[in-house]
């Protein structure tokens, strides 16, 4: 069976509002099922699922999709991932599923990854890797986390594993691309090894630390290459994915030392920056792990001005964060060397909320006999709350406000009200703007409705073919061949299906989910769907119409513009005649 037979088989044995409904409580109204949406801040239900249509859409925050994408997006799975669980939750067997291999032009690079971490992780095991075992075994790392994280030694030799892969027969210019040698010589020498891996797992670049007296720069990276780019790499992120499907968090640190520590004493929904940076694409990559983020950087200043920072980008993105402040000295790796599992745990179960923790902040280093700078505090503070939707802890905040500077409660509520309020009266304007983007102009509605009814009503699509339309915009253009092509070749469609069937192409899917998400009709009569036909051909004349007028005012020629104009009348009259 191929694959897209094996998807459609699987989505018609599953029920969407089974599958949904076992996770979040539903409430049927009408022909559909309505959920608070798990994909956004949601209070009231906007996530509404079609038995029928088999898909979901919520009308808030525009999540659109199958019992495929549900169950990647709220349990984090991959797509092979859902195909297993759902095949076995039914008895279908799934073993011919196979993932189209996106980047098998790297494959060669990832066998040489894969054969340096062995060669590494042989080096430190035998004789030459003595003095770098006893530094490891100082440090508290065992022999089991330096097999469970691969770790490894690189050899003081400027060439041996560059010489080793040449005879190997790999090719010098690979080995240079992806950051293994440099013109014949060996990158890493003498530095102990830490793979990284990618969020599938495989190894794409390592991390080589000095140890006994070396003193050149601490750590060494891979360079950016074409399956490694730094700001991309978030350690142990393959583990962690997989250890928050379970826990529903994960904890940010900034070191790996901090992550293999933590590991060791059971924690592992844990993932390093490696730095004190955050990228918005490692953001993404965060965001699809988990809505609670514990953020537990190093102790010192530099670490706690990135907690400040990297917090506030979560929030903005309506995830949970909270702060754990280990003492000024510590990172996570020392703090846990020296205090202990307990004491970690305990760490993480008082982590702050993350306003609380801004309001902390923005308190240290205040003047408070300053009358100034006591008011301008409590003004910023007062401004950070109007931004929490909890009445009950802005209450708390307020009262302890008042009470800690000895001011009047009504004092500090009235100007939290008045904030409040205007931040209450920007929130609507945002709300406006999600809805000027759907402002689709009469002529892209009736295209769009058009596609809805392909994908509702069989005929349509043969009607479409033979209507022969032309479409100016490319995005829809492209979905009514798609369109046809899947028909031509499954013989039936359902928008499930075809959603899936365009999961691999991005662009599309998002036009098709702004079409799911406009509502449109269901069903239609022939005469209907070419009062649509007609709209869409009328638009069709009119782009044609404007792209002859602005060649006319271009043309210097008259014979030229006389032909012109000509075409420009044929087409109106055109027009007329059709209207
Ligand atoms: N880092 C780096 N290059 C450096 C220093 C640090 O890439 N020269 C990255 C590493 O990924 C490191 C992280 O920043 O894990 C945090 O740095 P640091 O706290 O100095 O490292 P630790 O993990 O604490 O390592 P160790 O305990 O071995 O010093
Ligand atoms: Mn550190």
């Amino acid at each position: 069976m191929d694959n897209q037979s094996l998807i459609r088989e699987i989505r018609e044995k599953v029920d969407i509002v089974d599958i949904i409904g076992e996770r979040i409580p539903l409430e049927k109204k009408g022909k559909n099922y309505w959920a608070v949406c798990p994909f956004h801040d949601d209070t009231s239900p906007s996530l509404s699922i079609s038995r029928e249509k088999q898909i979901y859409t919520c009308f808030s925050c525009h999540a659109t999709g199958t019992v495929y994408t549900f169950l990647m997006d709220y349990e984090n799975m991959t797509f092979p991932e859902v195909i297993n669980y759902l095949g076995e939750r039914i008895g279908i067997e799934t073993k011919s599923f196979k993932m189209k291999k996106k980047d098998s032009k790297y494959d060669k690079y990832y066998e040489i990854y894969d054969f340096c971490v062995k060669y590494y992780q042989n080096n430190l095991s035998t004789e030459v890797g003595v003095e770098a075992r006893n530094y490891l075994q100082e440090r508290g790392i065992t022999e089991e986390i330096i097999k469970e994280f691969q770790i490894g030694l690189s050899l003081n030799s400027s060439d041996d594993l560059t010489k080793l892969l040449t005879l190997k027969k790999y090719d010098l210019t690979d080995l240079n691309t992806i950051g293994i040698s440099n013109y014949g010589h060996d990158i890493y020498s003498n530095r102990i090894m830490f793979p990284l891996h990618d969020p599938s797992g495989k190894v794409v670049g390592f991390s080589g630390r000095i140890y006994g007296h070396d003193k050149s720069s601490k750590y060494v990276n891979t360079k950016e290459t074409p399956i490694f780019t730094k700001g991309e790499c978030l350690y142990h992120y393959h583990i962690a994915k997989e250890e928050a499907r379970i826990s529903k968090k994960v904890i940010i640190m900034e070191g790996f030392m901090d992550v293999i520590r933590a590991s060791t004493i059971g924690v592992k929904n844990t993932i390093a920056l490696m730095g004190t940076a955050l990228t918005n694409e490692q953001l993404r990559l965060i965001k699809r792990l988990s809505n609670h983020i514990i953020l537990c950087l190093d102790g010192d200043q530099p670490g706690k001005n990135a907690a400040y920072k990297i917090g506030e980008l979560f929030l903005k993105e309506n995830i949970e964060v909270k702060v754990i402040t280990l003492p000024n000295n510590d990172d996570p790796d020392s703090f846990i060397l020296k205090e202990g599992k307990d004491s970690f745990l305990s760490y993480i179960e008082n982590a702050v909320n993350y306003n609380d923790y801004k309001i902390k902040v923005l308190g240290e280093n205040i003047n408070f006999n300053s009358a100034e700078e006591t008011s301008n505090y409590i003004n910023r503070v007062i401004e950070e709350i109007s931004t929490i939707d909890d009445s009950i802890r802005t209450e708390i905040i307020l009262k302890k406000l008042a009470k800690d500077f000895n001011i009047e409660y009504n004092t500090v509520e009235k100007k939290f009200l008045n904030l409040r309020q205007n931040s209450q009266k920007q929130a609507p304007q945002q709300e406006l703007k999600k809805v000027s983007i759907s402002q689709k102009d009469k002529y892209r509605k009736a295209i769009e409705q058009v596609i809805y009814f392909m994908l509702t009503n069989d005929w349509v699509i043969s009607e479409v073919s033979k209507e022969r339309l032309l479409i100016s915009d490319e995005d829809v253009r492209i979905l009514v061949k798609e369109i046809i092509y899947y028909y031509q070749k499954y013989g039936s469609i359902t928008i499930a299906d075809f959603m899936t069937y365009l999961s691999d192409k991005k662009e599309l899917l998002v036009s098709l989910n702004s079409i799911i998400n406009e509502a449109y009709m269901d069903q239609v009569n022939k005469e209907t769907l070419y009062l649509y036909f007609k709209v869409i051909k009328e638009d069709t004349i009119k782009r044609q119409i404007k792209v002859l007028e602005r060649k006319l005012k271009e043309e210097l020629d008259p014979k030229k513009q006389a032909i012109i104009g000509n075409e420009i009348r044929a087409l109106r009259i055109g027009d007329n005649i059709n209207g």
